[in-house]
């Protein structure tokens, strides 16, 4: 496809994310983007999205928790290319002008996608990137990256061997910025979700960390983390297991109380290492053994 039909793809589906259902186009040019499996955009296109609910009815909550698959599959991203790497690629080219997080206004502009073996058995899902990470454009590279860098250490894993990204591509923006960092709200995650999804989509990993509450919830997992913690949900059918973000560990240890935290989130991996079969000695076992 040329380089032109390949931006006019992309514009395509921004604005169809966008909720935009009619754009005319000859359909000789349709046929020329190649755009295999959709509707011609002559007609109705499929409904956007719809935005996470924060506080919805316990009926809506039940169908949060459990969407039915094909809602699930409705966020997914369309792309090119014949290979994992060759479609993350792909994506990743088309975050870094996604209109419908510019039009927003209340995001930054650099953006930070991913990390990690496109092969991975396992993912970690962080809320959004914060200053280090826009400077590097790379997810989890600060304070709270080394963190987590030593939890994965600790499992008996290097970083290259997971793949770890975020809800959010872009770092929210506020006023006298500075070094300051602030959690993305339902609406920036709402415009992002969509790269995330389709990430899992095609890394398809054995199982996801969701770092925190807002990670937890933009995967549809509503709830604090005191609650979610400690078993395994889904998010497209994928075991996903809900711990403490590493900012909240490096916050108690600043308190003078961080033990119980870290117990509970290595007391969480230690499920995930059952699950993924990876071997777990009696020292790792015992890590917070009378702590
Ligand atoms: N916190 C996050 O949630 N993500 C990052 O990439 C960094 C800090």
């Amino acid at each position: 496809m040329s380089t032109a039909a390949q931006l006019l793809k992309q514009h395509l589906l921004q604005r169809q994310f966008q909720g935009v259902t009619h754009i005319a186009v000859r359909p000789e040019a349709f046929d020329k983007l190649g755009m295999l499996g959709r509707k011609p955009v002559t007609r109705e296109m499929p409904e956007a999205p719809k935005p996470i609910a924060v506080e919805s009815a316990p009926a809506a909550r039940a169908i949060l928790d459990n969407p039915p698959p094909e809602t699930k599959k409705a966020g997914l991203i369309e792309v090119a290319g014949s290979t994992i790497e060759e479609k993350l690629a792909a994506l990743r080219a088309l975050a870094e002008t996604w209109e419908p997080a510019r039009a927003m206004n209340s995001l930054r502009r650099t953006m930070v996608f991913a990390v990690g073996d496109p092969h991975a058995k396992l993912m970690f899902v962080g809320e959004a990137p914060g200053a280090e990470e826009e400077k590097l454009r790379e997810p989890f590279v600060g304070p709270a990256g080394q963190k987590l860098t030593a939890i994965i250490k600790a499992m008996g894993l290097d970083r290259p061997q997971v793949y770890i990204s975020n809800i959010c591509k872009f770092r929210p923006a506020m006023d006298n910025q500075g070094s300051g960092n602030r959690k993305p709200t339902v609406e920036e995650m709402h415009a992002c979700l969509p790269f995330v999804l389709t990430e899992i989509d095609l890394i398809k990993p054995q199982v996801i960390v969701a770092l925190g509450a807002t990670a937890a919830e933009g995967l549809g997992i509503p709830g604090s983390v005191g609650s979610l913690r400690g078993r395994f949900h889904l998010t497209s059918g994928i075991p996903t297991m809900v711990t403490y973000h590493p900012s909240y560990l490096l916050r108690e240890e600043k308190m003078g109380d961080g033990i119980r935290a870290k117990r509970q989130v290595w007391e969480d991996m230690l499920q995930v290492m059952e699950k993924l079969g990876l071997p777990i000695s009696e020292k790792q076992r015992g890590y917070f053994k009378g702590k």
